[in-house]
């Protein structure tokens, strides 16, 4: 998508030269003056340091070691694999790494205070290295059980269910937690559209074959979402029906919607997040 309409007339950073690929970016992000007045910035893929010149940066190629980002890591299914990154351990990878995802987000606010973050990022690992996809950033302590802060899949990279891919993993975390958790807001356009793709589909999985003394309360400890979010979810669907004896609301689902619903979405074939490929335990 084009954004730049609304951008006020600054000396802006218009394109990322990111590993194999030339990003176009979105919005400004405050990168030094000494950066920012260049309309084209270099980016090393796996250590995410950003410089001035096709010259730089080749010399970075020369001697930077890294071929995977800093971490742990935690998850690998076939080419997808995810890293775990400390803000406190990996300040300065972290820094860029938000200041990288601010180009494509209007509203976020964090780049330097990375420390009270973990930052998960989704990699496509080849013989030459683990390839940057795209992450998320998760509070170490939330008091909001928020299970995400921020998400970013690279433009190259987007409406391949990979953002799909991580909400589910975020998910599968705030399980592992025991945890009902839901993302930070404001969301993003995208964000929203995501997320209301993503609930949608967890919960009609859910209804399909469900016995029919399912209750809200079961879906939501299933699947780690907030009991407000499946209720959300499920009056989008218009399976939540008030009953005017009772003045209650009941379950009526459509089941013929669902099946049809569930099938078109396996026929899709993208990622899924899955307990038995994660090494993981919470933080402490
Ligand atoms: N237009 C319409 N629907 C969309 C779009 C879009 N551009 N993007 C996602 N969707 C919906 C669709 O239903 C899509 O399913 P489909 O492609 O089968 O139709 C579904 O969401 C999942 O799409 P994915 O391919 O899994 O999403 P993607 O990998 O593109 O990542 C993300 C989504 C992370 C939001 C990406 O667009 C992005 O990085 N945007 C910029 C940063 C941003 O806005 N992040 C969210 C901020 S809010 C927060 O962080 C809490
Ligand atoms: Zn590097």
């Amino acid at each position: 998508p084009t954004r730049h309409t609304d951008q006020p007339l600054l000396p802006q950073i218009k394109q990322i030269v990111f590993g194999r690929y030339v990003v176009d970016t979105w919005y400004l992000a405050p990168y030094p003056e000494e950066y920012s007045c260049y309309s084209c910035i270099y980016m090393c893929e796996y250590c995410l340091k950003y410089m001035k010149s096709e010259y730089v940066a080749g010399r970075h190629r020369l001697k930077c070691t890294a071929k995977n980002p800093p971490g742990d890591e935690i998850y690998r299914d076939g080419p997808i694999s995810i890293f775990e990154v400390d803000g406190r351990k990996n300040k300065v990878y972290c820094q860029n790494l938000c200041l990288l995802a601010k180009m494509f987000l209007d509203h976020k606010t964090l780049y330097y205070d990375v420390e009270p973050f973990l930052f998960y990022i989704l990699t496509e690992v080849d013989d030459e290295g683990c390839h940057f996809v795209g992450y998320f950033s998760k509070e170490k302590h939330s008091a909001n059980d928020y299970n995400l802060s921020c998400i970013l899949i690279l433009p190259t990279y987007q409406r391949k269910g990979y953002g799909n891919f991580l909400i589910e993993f975020s998910y599968l975390l705030s399980r592992k937690e025991g945890k009902l958790g839901s993302p930070e807001k404001p969301l993003s356009d995208l964000g929203l559209l995501s997320y209301r793709t993503y609930w949608k589909s967890t919960v009609y999985d859910q209804l399909h074959n469900a016995p029919a003394s399912l209750a809200i309360a079961d879906i939501a400890n299933a699947t780690g979402m907030t009991i407000d979010d499946v209720v959300t979810t499920l009056q989008d669907a218009g399976f939540l029906v008030k009953d005017e004896a009772t003045q209650q609301y009941q379950l009526q689902v459509d089941t013929e919607a669902i099946r049809n619903h569930v099938h078109k979405v396996h026929a899709k074939g993208y990622p899924t997040a899955k307990a038995d490929k994660l090494r993981w335990t919470p933080f402490i």
